[in-house]
């Protein structure tokens, strides 16, 4: 069964290629690079010993992706290509409207010209916005405070209503949580560049001397010690939601949000100490007022995956920062 991941050389994608492909997919990769190098695929052959097929098309050229369409007879789609900075969706907001949205309209149009009708969404924990209170639940009401966050939504809505027009359509929308590690090989992982946004990156680069601190976004917050609470969760149990995911949507119709989260929450010092003692490196940190947009606390209530997937997550902090501290270590060392 011939399965398109749109952004499977980035982070997310490339660990889902890897379980796909090791589930007995046969995997075809659509990305722009603009986020991920060509080199990953290589590295997805060393984990797997298959070089998934591979196409550079942007979402935003509709006959190039029409074209991946018409040279394969693919069964579903599971869609991470986007654009995903907080801070630079505020800069660039058309960008990011058009790059996000126009492309999975595009990519919509295409699909339903030729009868394929099962997608798997990246959608985000960040449509629960600030004013639910944690554990977060698929049914509480969504708002959003950014253009990236704005484009999620949107989307949701888009698939929401392309069901109610076609009742044919097997749609799961997966709300992530605070994704973070690496797969257990090192080959793989989250290597953005320039200097992070996310805790986990910054504090990588912290741990191999890159970066001399981490600036903690306040520690006033009500939580047990101050500093934010996040719902971290392994990338590759994030992965293996997207199989379960895939599964689900070829025996269902409807438009589902799933959470897929731990249901745990971390704050900021907790992971500074677990990345301490997975890497052995100290981890120096100056505290600083609080990020703008930031909530306290987040992390979900994950029954509805469990109940309707047959998922949960299995792998703890320390799993999160060895495999984490791994990864980077290895891309420094090479
Ligand atoms: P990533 O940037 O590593 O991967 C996204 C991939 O999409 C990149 O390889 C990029 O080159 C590609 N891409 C972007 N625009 C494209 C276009 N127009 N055409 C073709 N390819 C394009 O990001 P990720 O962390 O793997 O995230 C995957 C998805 O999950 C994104 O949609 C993101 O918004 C969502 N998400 C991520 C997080 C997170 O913390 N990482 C949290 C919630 C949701
Ligand atoms: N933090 C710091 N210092 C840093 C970076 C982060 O103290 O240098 C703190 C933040 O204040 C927050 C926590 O670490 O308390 C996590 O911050 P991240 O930036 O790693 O993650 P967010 O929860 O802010 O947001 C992430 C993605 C969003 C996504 C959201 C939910 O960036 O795109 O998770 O999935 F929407």
């Amino acid at each position: 069964m011939k399965i398109l991941v749109t952004g499977g050389t980035g982070y997310i994608g490339s660990h889902t290629v890897v379980l796909l492909i090791q589930e007995g997919y046969e995997v075809i990769i659509l990305d722009n690079l603009s986020n991920s190098k060509i080199e990953v695929l290589d590295s997805i052959k060393e984990i797997t010993n298959i070089k998934p097929q591979f196409y550079q098309v942007d979402l935003l050229d509709y006959d190039g992706v029409k074209k991946i369409f018409q040279e394969n007879e693919i069964s579903g789609v599971i869609h991470f290509a986007g654009l995903k900075a907080v801070g630079e969706s505020v800069r660039i907001p058309l960008d990011y409207y058009n790059n996000n949205i126009t492309g999975t309209l595009n990519l919509l149009r295409i699909m339903n010209e030729h009868n394929v009708k099962n997608i798997i969404f990246s959608s985000s924990a960040t449509v629960y916005g600030m004013n639910n209170e944690s554990p977060l639940y698929e049914t509480m009401p969504l708002s959003t405070t950014n253009p990236y966050g704005a484009t999620k939504r949107m989307i949701e809505d888009i698939m929401r209503d392309l069901y109610v027009s076609d009742n044919e359509w097997s749609i799961v929308l997966l709300r992530y949580f605070n994704p973070i590690g690496a797969h257990e090989s090192a080959l793989i992982g989250e290597n953005p560049n320039g200097i992070p946004n996310n805790l986990l990156p910054y504090i990588a680069l912290v741990a191999v001397g890159k970066l001399d601190h981490l600036n903690v976004f306040g520690n006033d917050y009500d939580t047990i010690d101050g500093t934010g609470v996040r719902d971290y969760i392994h990338v590759v149990d994030l992965a293996m939601g997207h199989i379960k995911a895939l599964k689900y949507a070829m025996d269902h119709t409807g438009a589902e949000a799933i959470n897929l989260g731990t249901g745990n929450g971390t704050s900021v010092l907790e992971i500074v100490k677990a990345f301490e003692s997975a890497s052995g490196q100290h981890i120096e940190y100056v505290i600083q007022p609080r990020r703008p947009g930031d909530v306290a606390t987040c992390f979900a209530n994950s029954n509805k995956a469990k109940e309707l997937l047959g998922w949960s997550a299995t792998k703890n902090i320390n799993d999160m920062c060895v495999d984490g501290w791994n990864f980077i270590a290895h891309v420094t060392n090479n």
